[in-house]
Formats: structure tokens, sequence, C-alpha cells
């Protein structure tokens, strides 16, 4: 607990309350990360959901510094002038001194402030950096690793920032948060500089546990066990590993994501972190409880349309009875487990078949990838079903206007003649149009790598070709570009922005190997999209530590900590087949489950851990200022989801978990009555963070409450 000669800050189950109890008009909050206004994957989606609470509880007093790029800058960022007095002139000085730095508002939700630097335009400093950097941890950057230069001015330019602002903060104390190790050189030389700034730094991976886990080494039993400085040598990333290793220990506070990680980082690091900040997001909800699912049903009937085209010709599976799953996001092919997925797949295929089920699964590979361009009998799938479409409708106008004018003479058409040879012919030439040769592609691009990709070498390895007899179809949508959006809506082949892209889905497939929060599902968990995760994935221990029986909310936890590779292959293919033998009343409630977790993930409950890493640092960089009381280390424990009543009281992970059901397919509106029942009765059990008495400033939110 936090006590100021101006801070009341009272203790809440082991956390200091809302800022409320800090005096943040008397603070200046900085966050500092490479993906401010910068997507390149979750760390992005951490700043921009998180920047409307923070921004809330700070107003004018929080900055965000990322790099300027003119593309992010002019699609995202409304430029202004600082009103802060220490920004501007920190700003004007750095300007004046041959440098860029830009300000504006960036337009997301909280519209926060940012403070961007032109990297390339202070490249003339290099030298000099990086005598610094050297000077002040005997650090030095190869001149052939591009990225981590960019690193160095990056920081460079922070620290020097930072220096003016605190030249000219009047009194006021300054809080610096930075993320990952890209942003850690500018906390090295403020430190090394003397700097009076409280820091935070954050990792939301380390650096030797992508590389390890990547290279398919049992990482998690042997923690403790590997020389980390020749790992790091060996794959030529010891001075990216230096500058992080040092960012860790020169911070006031250390944190991380998820309690995998913090002990991942313990012996990579050699910190333990003091606080684990798990990732939250920005949650919206509708004021009628059932959008979402229309919203699934509307998104679903555009995949549809996409899948006719691709399928043209070979289009003798029913779309009602199909399924559409995914897994998406930057491409590290087992990492993020993309491996057992196509596995598991292959024996989903067999049991599907062998079981003569009518269902047909459709799977997308959303990743990015080098490509040159569309392929063409993927553009020419949409251009088929867009003739047909055509053809349809021509015919039907003359139809109904035949139709109309019999019936306004009082007639009923005669049937046989309505359509006449013209017709005919239009309608046999668009059929014979959508006869091919070939089977329907597994690729929408043309790949660069074709013959060594992993992704399409596995496809070809277990054989899942599309054809007539699969049960299971794939394709991999590459993406031609990682940023702004993977997936997007000016896309010619498949128009959906990601987030309409995964609610027109029925299933998220992430079993990461390597994960340290993992955003994608939960992302689906607020859309009400059931997920497969992982007991190695941030998410998956959070999920499991927080709700009583994870499966029957449509979390599916595939474990890949404590059994071998194909063990987890065959679970995961058993949660996939459970999945498809789902009749759609039971995906139904799976979903209005699903959806039920997603106060569990918002912001305004996890930001909380934010909060207690700020009081943690002010106390350590200003003890005789800011004084907190020795307090039970903050835990995840917020509250627990129980199993839903409906479930019967069987094993976790088991099928008994999922939603009770008759087999028919019966109709939607009874299925919704009987949901919100169920609904009703789960909301009195669970204890919601928002029923709490500590919820933020402001009245307590009603379920619902919350509009797009
Ligand atoms: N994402 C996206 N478009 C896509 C696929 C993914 O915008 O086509 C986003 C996704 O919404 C998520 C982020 O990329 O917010 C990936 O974050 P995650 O934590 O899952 O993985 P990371 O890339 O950080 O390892
Ligand atoms: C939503 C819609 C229903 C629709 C259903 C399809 O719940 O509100 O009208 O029938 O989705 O579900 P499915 O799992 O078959 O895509
Ligand atoms: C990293 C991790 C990912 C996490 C994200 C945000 O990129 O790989 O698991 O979700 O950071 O913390």
């Amino acid at each position: 607990m936090l006590r100021g000669r101006s801070l009341s800050v009272t203790s809440l189950g082991g956390l200091p309350r809302w800022e409320a109890g800090l005096p943040v008009e008397n603070l200046l909050l900085f966050e500092v990360s490479w993906e401010v206004t910068n997507k390149v994957g979750g760390i992005y989606t951490v700043i921009q959901t998180k920047a409307k609470t923070t921004a809330d509880e700070w107003g004018d007093n929080y900055f965000l510094i990322g790099p300027y790029f003119e593309h992010n800058m002019k699609t995202q960022v409304e430029q202004c002038e600082p009103v802060n007095d220490a920004v501007r002139r920190a700003m004007d000085t750095m300007n004046k001194h041959g440098c860029q730095v830009r300000f504006g508002r960036w337009l997301i939700e909280g519209s926060p402030y940012v403070v961007l630097f032109d990297i390339g335009y202070s490249a003339w400093n290099l030298d000099k950096w990086k005598g610094d950097l050297w000077e002040a941890c005997s650090v030095g950057i190869p001149y052939h690793d591009q990225e981590a230069n960019d690193m160095l001015i990056f920081g460079s330019l922070t620290a020097w920032f930072l220096k003016e602002v605190t030249d000219h903060a009047d009194g006021r104390h300054v809080i610096v948060q930075f993320h990952e190790w890209q942003a850690g050189i500018g906390l090295i030389l403020s430190r090394a500089r003397k700097l009076p700034i409280a820091t935070v730094f954050t990792t939301h991976a380390t650096l030797l546990g992508r590389y390890l886990c990547a290279a398919n080494i049992d990482f998690y039993n042997h923690l403790d066990k590997f020389n980390i400085d020749k790992e790091a040598g060996e794959r030529q990333i010891y001075h990216r590993y230096c500058m992080e290793r040092a960012s860790v220990h020169c911070a006031h506070v250390f944190t991380t994501v998820s309690e995998i990680t913090a002990i991942e980082a313990e012996h990579m690091l050699k910190r333990k972190p003091d606080v684990v900040t798990p990732n939250g997001l920005n949650v919206k909800k509708f004021s009628a409880v059932h959008e979402f699912q229309n919203l699934h049903a509307m998104y679903k009937a555009r995949i549809q349309e996409f899948v006719r085209g691709h399928f043209y010709g070979h289009l003798d599976f029913d779309l009602e009875k199909t399924l559409f799953l995914f897994i998406a996001g930057r491409y590290e092919f087992s990492n993020k487990g993309a491996d057992i997925f196509l596995e598991s797949l292959s024996r989903l295929n067999f049991l599907l078949r062998m079981h003569k089920s009518d269902v047909t699964v459709v799977v997308f590979f959303i990743m990015p990838a080098k490509t040159n361009n569309f392929n063409v009998e993927t553009l020419k799938g949409q251009a088929v079903r867009k003739q047909l479409w055509d053809t349809a409708h021509s015919v039907k106008e003359k139809f109904g206007k035949k139709l109309y004018d019999a019936l306004l003479r009082g007639e009923i058409p005669d049937m046989n003649n309505i359509l006449d040879r013209d017709d005919m012919t239009i309608m046999k030439r668009a059929i014979f149009s959508t006869q091919r040769q070939s089977l329907p592609p597994v690729t929408t691009h043309n790949m660069i790598d074709d013959s060594t990709d992993p992704i399409l070498s596995t496809i070809r390895r277990i054989g899942l070709f599309n054809s007539r007899t699969d049960r299971v179809k794939i394709f991999f949508l590459f993406q031609l570009i990682l940023h702004p959006e993977f997936l997007s809506s000016t896309s010619p082949l498949l128009p959906m922005d990601y987030e309409e892209f995964v609610r027109g889905c029925h299933l998220g497939v992430f079993p990461s190997y390597y994960e340290p929060w993992g955003y994608t599902p939960a992302e689906c968990t607020v859309m009400g999209i059931p997920s497969v995760t992982t007991n190695l994935s941030g998410f998956g221990c959070f999920m499991q530590e927080h709700v009583a029986d994870p499966t029957a909310y449509g979390i599916y936890i595939v474990d890949r900590r404590f059994c071998s590779p194909d063990d987890s292959c065959n679970q995961l293919t058993q949660f996939l087949y459970g999945f498809c033998k789902q009749s759609r009343r039971q995906r139904i409630i799976q979903r209005n489950r699903t959806e039920r977790l997603s106060d569990l993930l918002d912001w305004r409950y996890l930001g909380r851990y934010y909060q207690h890493a700020r009081h943690l640092t002010l106390s350590r960089a200003f003890p005789e200022k800011f004084h907190m009381e020795p307090t039970s280390p903050p835990t995840t424990e917020g509250f627990k989801y129980p199993r839903p009543p409906s479930v019967p009281p069987s094993p976790s992970g088991s099928q008994g978990s999922s939603p009770q059901s008759s087999d028919a397919e019966d109709d939607d509106e009874d299925e919704r009555y009987d949901e919100e029942e169920e609904a009703e009765r789960d909301r009195l059990n669970i204890k919601s963070p928002f029923s709490l008495s500590h919820v933020s400033r402001g009245k307590k939110k009603q379920h619902g409450e919350y509009k797009n």
C-alpha cells in the first residue's frame, strides 16, 4: 500500500486501490514501446487496448513514446501541439539539435498523446550513441544488425527526451514504463545518467525463450540447465540479449505478462518479476445480449461466400454443416503450434471419414509470408462465383417480371415455359464454367519459398489436398503484409477485417508452444468464439486458474507441458472431433458461455496490476516521498467462474463439459430462451469483478450497459 503526503490508498486483496489514490496531477506517466502506433504483434494490442483505461486515469499527464513512420502518422495520428510545458520544451530542444520529434493524439479509444521519434532522421548520431552505450554498460552492437541499431537510436532519443522532460518537470515526479528489449536502451541510458525517474520494465517474452523454443528444444524441462551466454552467442543475439538483461536489472520494477513467463524470465534473465501484469482487452458489451450471435451469423455468411468461390466445381459438401476453424498470428511455425495443428487435422480427417460424418471442416491459416501475389486459381474461383451469382440474378429478374405480368392478367403462368431457351443457354454456360481439372488450391497466394515453406511442406507430407473425399479442407491465406492489418476489408479475395473474420468462424485454434500471453484466443473469447489454447500460454494458464471447467466455456486447453507432442496432438484431435460432433444448438450455448468470460479479460479489472507496478516503482525510486507498506504480493485471484450449472459434474476436459442438448438442430429462438435462463443462473453464481466494491471511479455498470 502506498502512502505519500498526498496519498491515501487503501489495500484490497493485496493490491492498492485504483489510481484515484495517486496524486496524478503531480505526476507524469510515459510508456515507451516500438509498437506505439506501429503494429508488429501483440504488444501493439496491449498498448492500444489499454490506452482508454490509462488515459481515463491519467488524463493529459499520460504520454506514449514510439517510432515515427510516415504511413502510421498519416493514418493513425492527429498532429497537435503539446500543452504540457515540460514535453513541449523537451521537443523544442531536440528539434533544434537536429532531431525530428512529432507529437499528436493517437486516434484510438482514449486518444492518448504520442511522442514519435524519426529514427532515420537521427541516424547521423549513431556512432556517438554506440560509444555512449558502451560507456554505460559495455555492450557493443554489430553494424549489420540494423534492427538493434534502430533500437539504439530509439533508446538514445528516448533517454535524451526524458532528460529534457525531467529538467523542466517543475517538481512533478515522472514514471516511465518501457516495453520489451526494443525500448530497453532508453531505460539503461536513463539510469546510467541518473535521471530522476521511476522506471518499470515489462517483458512480453524473452529473446532466448523465443529462440530456444523455435529450435524445438524441450525448453520447459531444461529451464535451469541452459548455459544462457553460450546459447545467446551461438544464435548471434548476444548483444541483444545483453541489452535485454541490462534493462531488466536496471529497472526499479520488473514485470511480465504471465506466471509462466515469470518463471522463464527468472531463468533466462536472472531476475524474478516483481509483478505479473496479465494482458487485458477493452471489452465492449452490446446492448442486445445476443448481438454477438447475430454478428457471427452475418460474418459467417461472408466466409461461406468466399468458400463457395474457392471450392467451385467441388462444392459437394453442405455449407450449413461446415465449420470454420482458423489459426492466426506471426509466422512462427512451431512456436505458434501450426505443426501440431496440421498433424491433428490429418487425424481429424481420418476420424470424420471413418465415422462417415457429414460435417466438413474448412481451416484457415492466417499468417504473413513472402508471396508474389494471389494465385490465378484463387482469383478465378471468386470470378466464377460472381458470374454464377450474376447469372442467377438476371434469370431471376426475367422470371419475376414474367410472373408479375401473368399475375396482373389474373393467370398462373405455365411453369414449364416461363424460362426460355436463352435462359437455359446462359445457365448451362454458367455451369460449364465451373468445371475444373485441378483441386481447389491449398494456398491463396504464389509463395516465394514454396518448396521449403513449413506449412506447405507439411500439407504435402500429410496429403491434405482438398480432394472430394477429405472432410477437412485447408487453405493458407497468406498475407502480403503484416501491417497494419493481417486481414483487410479492402482485400479482393476476402474483404473482411480481422475482427469480422474471427466473428464469422466457429473455433480459433492456437496450440502454441511458446506464448507468453497469446492475444488471439483472448480476442476470440470476448467475441464469444470458442478457442483452443495450451497450458504453455499465459492466457491458457490464466483461464485454468480462474475458470472451473474451461472446456464448458469453450476454452479448450491442450496439455503441452506434461505430455509428449504425440499425446498433445491426440488431445487436440479429440477436442476438434468433439467440437465437430456438437449440434448447432450446442455451439450456440457454448458461444454464449464463452462470451460470458469477457469481464475477466477487461482492462477495467486487469489494469490494477499495472497500477500496482506504478505504485511500487514510485516507492522504490522516491522512497522519501512515496511510501508503500509491505503487502502480500499481488496475485491474479480476482474471481472464479464456476462450472456452468447445466454441466454434469464430469472430469474437466471431457465431452461431458459440452453443452447438453438433443441431437436435433432446434429452433434458434428456443435456444436463446434456454440459454438466457442458464445465463441468469450462472450470473448469480459468478463473482464478477464489477460487483466488488473496489470498482474504479464511477458507478457500477450493469451487464450489457456498454454499447459499441
Ligand atoms: N492479428 C491481426 N490480424 C491478423 C492476425 C492477428 O491484427 O490477421 C493480431 C491479433 O488480433 C493479436 C495480435 O495480432 O492482437 C497477435 O498477438 P498475440 O499476442 O497473439 O501474438 P504475438 O504476435 O504477439 O506473438
Ligand atoms: C447465431 C445466430 C443464429 C444461427 C447460429 C448459427 O447464434 O444468432 O441465428 O443459427 O448463429 O450457428 P453456427 O454455429 O451453426 O454457425
Ligand atoms: C509477445 C508474446 C505474446 C503476447 C504479446 C503481448 O509478442 O509473444 O504471447 O501476447 O507479446 O504481451
